[in-house]
C-alpha cells in the first residue's frame, strides 16, 4: 500500500476516494492542502525514478471538448505513471452532446471507465455528469473553473516561497474567466492575500467575490478589486496573468479586450514595482511575441506583438511558468490517486 493512504490531520481523516473534483469550493482548506502534499510526494517519486503504478489495471476516460496541451498530457501520462489506460474522446468523435445526452453518455462511461475528466463549456455540463456517473468526475477546465490548475499553481508558489500562509497575489487581466475565478478561491482557502486587478466591468461575478470575502475573512486574509494596476501590484509576491479572451469566446470580442486590457499587460513597470522578490505565473498558453497564428492575426489587426504579458517579462528569471506547467502532471496525479485509490 501506498504510504500516503489516508491522512489524519488535526483530527480530521482526510479521505477522498470516490470523490468528485469539480471546483475547490467543494474542498476543505486540509483536503487542498493534503492534496499539493500528495503531489509534492509524487514529484519526489517521479525525480528519483521510483515507479509509483499503484492503480494498475484502472482505465479513466477523457472528454475533450475545447483545446489542451498541458492538460490533456498530464492526465495521460499521470495515468501512465499510476499504471493506467486512458481513452481520449476528442471535441469530434463521440456522440456526447450532438446524439447523446450528458446524462446517458455518464451512465455508459460508468460502466466501462473508474473515472472521468471532463474539459469543456458550462460548469452545469461536469456538474450533470458528475450526477449521472458513479466514479469520481474530474473537472479539466470549464467556463467557470479551472480547479486542476489551481493546485499546479499553489505547488509552484509553495516550491518558490516555502509557504503559501500570508503572500500577496496579484491577478491582472481579464478577472472574470475560469482561471481568473478559480485563483479568488485558491487564494481565499489558502490563507493568499489575493489582489484582483482589472477594469470594473471586467471583476469577478459580485455573488462569488462575497463567498470569497468570507472564507478569507475566516482564514485572516483579504479579497480586493482595484482598477489600479500600480496600487493592485504594490508589495505582490506573484503576478499571475491569463489570456484576454478564452476559449469558447467570440474572436471578435479581442479588439474591446484588447482596448480594456491594455493597462494591466504585466511588464517590466509592473514587476519592478511588486516586492523584489516577486515571481510571475501564467496557466499558459500565453500571446507574449508573435510566432503564433492567433499572435500574428493580432499582430495584422491591432498592431500589438505582445498582450497580457511581455516577452520580457515571459522569458526573465522572474518568470515560473515552465515549472508551474510541469506541476500540471504531479498535481492532476496526486487528484487522480487520491480519489481513486
Ligand atoms: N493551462 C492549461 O490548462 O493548458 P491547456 O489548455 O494546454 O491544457
Ligand atoms: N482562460 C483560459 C485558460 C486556458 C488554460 C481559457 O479558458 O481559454
Amino acid at each position: 500500500m501506498y504510504e500516503y493512504a489516508t491522512r489524519k490531520r488535526e483530527d480530521i481523516m482526510i479521505d477522498l476516494r470516490g470523490r468528485d473534483f469539480l471546483k475547490l469550493l467543494d474542498f476543505t482548506t486540509e483536503e487542498i492542502e493534503y492534496l499539493i502534499e500528495v503531489s509534492q510526494n509524487l514529484k519526489n517519486k517521479k525525480k528519483n525514478k521510483e515507479p509509483h503504478d499503484y492503480l494498475k489495471g484502472k482505465n479513466i476516460a477523457l472528454i475533450f471538448e475545447k483545446d489542451s496541451t498541458r492538460t490533456r498530457c498530464a492526465f495521460e501520462v499521470g495515468a501512465y505513471d499510476l499504471g493506467m489506460n486512458v481513452t481520449y474522446l476528442g471535441p469530434t468523435g463521440s456522440q456526447m452532446g450532438k446524439k447523446e445526452t450528458i446524462a446517458d453518455t455518464a451512465r455508459v462511461l460508468t460502466t466501462m471507465y473508474d473515472g472521468i475528466e471532463y474539459r469543456g463549456f458550462e460548469q452545469n455540463i461536469v456538474e450533470e455528469l458528475a450526477k449521472y456517473a458513479t466514479v469520481p468526475v474530474w473537472n479539466g477546465l470549464t467556463n467557470e473553473f479551472h480547479p486542476t490548475q489551481m493546485l499546479a499553481d499553489m505547488l509552484t508558489i509553495k516550491e518558490e516561497f516555502g509557504t503559501l500562509k500570508g503572500l500577496n497575489f496579484t491577478y491582472l487581466g481579464d478577472a472574470r474567466n475560469n482561471v481568473a475565478n478559480s485563483l479568488m478561491v485558491a487564494c481565499a482557502k489558502l490563507g493568499l492575500n489575493f489582489t484582483c486587478c482589472a477594469p470594473k466591468d471586467l471583476f469577478p461575478e459580485e455573488k462569488l467575490v462575497n463567498t470569497c470575502k468570507e472564507i478569507a475573512k475566516e482564514n485572516g486574509t483579504t479579497i480586493t478589486l482595484t482598477e489600479n494596476p500600480i496600487e493592485g501590484t504594490k508589495d505582490a509576491n506573484v503576478l499571475y496573468t491569463d489570456v484576454w479572451v478564452s476559449m469558447g469566446e467570440p474572436m471578435e470580442l479581442w479588439e474591446e479586450r484588447i482596448n480594456k486590457l491594455k493597462p494591466y499587460q504585466v511588464n517590466k513597470k509592473l514587476i519592478e514595482n511588486a516586492n523584489e522578490n516577486a515571481i510571475f505565473l501564467h496557466c499558459l498558453p500565453s500571446f507574449h511575441n508573435i510566432d503564433t497564428k492567433i499572435g500574428k492575426e493580432i499582430y495584422e489587426k491591432y498592431g500589438l506583438t505582445e498582450m497580457e504579458v511581455t516577452d520580457e517579462v515571459f522569458e526573465s528569471p522572474k518568470s515560473k511558468v515552465f515549472e508551474e506547467a510541469e506541476n500540471r502532471l504531479h498535481t492532476i496525479k496526486a487528484v487522480m490517486y487520491e480519489t481513486l485509490k
